[in-house]
């Protein structure tokens, strides 16, 4: 297992190109199922833990993989798919290995897809994704830790969705695209990877309407064909390295970041005194010594992202006054907030919200990630830290982040990774 070892205290100034986003990347990878005619030509796809799960998983499945992750290439056939069961040992790694049962249900009528498991977020149902599939006309049973789906083609219907959900939403679309009739989902999920893979899903001559808006429509069509598709910029991690900036009290020039994909938290950030303009190809963060805390609400996009609720606990632990996080979309995300307090942080959790007392510093000890953004997290602390910081269990931050080690280094951090 790798730690990373960081000493505190230094000004992070450069560039910093955003990859690709794997919240985009695993559903278009998981669409890729779908092709029956050519191949599918993926770019952009960040060389990241996740993906190389979804990709174990499309293997198991059949598909014949071409990938070069130093080229973020993909290249994908799916004409040999002989298998619909996604099993456990790959499934437990990540949940977003569920996202295969919409696009198997979708092209060949079953899927077996094992059932998730517990997680650190909470407990995490895929109820939203089960009953999606059963409006559409599919059978669901659940026998031995697996969900099994089955329909001869499935006929299409209306979805409601109870609460958005984002990959819900996306496995929903996944499985409509080839539908006999018209798909409509009702109160989708609208962050801006549903409109990436629309986009994806709509190359290869899928038809769908409405993707980013909270009402989808989705015509089926007879055959979907292999195109060429590059997936968008991660905002996510994003939204991480201004965090960074933030924290180091410095000046970074995110390439490829989208002013609109992260209005809230940008707003955020400018309300804690940081300086941010945008030339359309990217974003300049430059921050003062010392941030004004803020408070924040996490909420489905377009509100403040739950993936950078993490971060921006961070952020306020150093801030100057107090500062009020509530967490509405995940129950059970605070995992990082304990190991900030291990650094000196002054918070206090109460259910799902948390009370940031800003401190005039943080002090360098060992922190263990839990999930991909308190790892995250937990770097953002220790570049504010004093002396030096461990960051245990890396491989979560692994899963989402292309090499933070060497982003960051590349901007003046002192980080090293160590294999313990
Ligand atoms: C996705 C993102 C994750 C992000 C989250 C919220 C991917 C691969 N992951 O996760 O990074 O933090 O959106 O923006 O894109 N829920 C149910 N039943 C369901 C599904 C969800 O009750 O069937 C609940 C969840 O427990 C949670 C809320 O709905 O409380 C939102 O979850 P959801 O949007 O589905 O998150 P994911 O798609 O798993």
């Amino acid at each position: 297992m790798d730690k990373f070892i960081i000493n505190g205290g230094r000004r992070l100034k450069g560039r910093i190109t955003i990859g690709g986003a794997k919240n985009a990347a695993l559903p278009i990878l998981a669409g890729t199922l779908l092709v029956s005619e050519g191949e599918s030509i993926i770019e952009n796809v960040p060389n990241i833990r996740d993906i190389d799960v979804m990709l174990k998983v499309l293997e198991v499945l059949g598909a014949n993989i071409d990938y070069d992750p130093d080229k973020h290439r993909v290249i994908i056939s799916a004409l040999s798919i002989d298998n619909y069961r996604a099993p456990y040992d790959l499934v437990r790694k990540m949940r977003a290995s569920f996202l295969v049962m919409g696009p198997l249900l979708g092209r060949f009528g079953k899927a077996e897809v094992s059932l998730p498991g517990g997680c650190v977020l909470g407990s995490r149902p895929i109820d939203l994704h089960i009953k999606g599939f059963q409006s559409l006309g599919a059978e669901v049973t659940e026998e031995d830790g697996y969900i099994k789906a089955e329909a001869k083609r499935l006929r299409g219907g209306e979805v409601y969705f109870d609460r958005p959900s984002h990959t819900g939403t996306e496995n929903i679309m996944l499985a409509s695209v080839l539908g006999k009739q018209t798909t409509r989902i009702v109160n989708a999920a609208c962050d801006p990877e549903i409109i990436d893979l629309a986009d994806f899903l709509n190359l290869m001559g899928a038809k769908i309407k409405g993707a980013g808006s909270t009402f989808i429509e989705i015509e089926g069509v007879d055959l979907l064909r292999g195109c060429h598709y590059s997936v968008m910029p991660d905002r996510l991690v994003a939204g991480t390295y201004a965090c960074a900036a933030a924290i180091s009290g410095g000046e970074l020039y995110l390439d490829g970041a989208s002013e609109e994909e992260l209005k809230l938290p940008l707003m955020k950030l400018k309300n804690m005194g940081v300086e941010i303009s945008g030339d359309g190809g990217g974003l300049f963060i430059s921050a003062p010594h010392r941030l004004k805390g803020v408070d924040i609400t996490t909420f489905p996009f377009p509100g403040f992202p739950t993936d950078l609720q993490a971060c921006f606990m961070s952020l306020s632990t150093v801030s100057n006054g107090v500062s009020t996080i509530v967490e509405t979309v995940f129950e059970n995300r605070f995992g990082h907030a304990m190991e900030l307090k291990r650094l000196g942080a002054d918070i206090k959790v109460t259910g799902d919200r948390a009370v940031v007392n800003g401190v005039g510093k943080l002090k360098g000890t060992s922190v263990m990630a839990s999930d991909i953004r308190a790892g995250a997290a937990l770097v953002i602390a220790a570049l504010a830290a004093e002396g030096s910081t461990e960051v245990l269990r890396v491989y979560h931050i692994d899963r989402g982040y292309e090499r933070m080690d060497e982003a960051l280094k590349s901007v003046g951090a002192d980080i090293k990774r160590v294999s313990d």
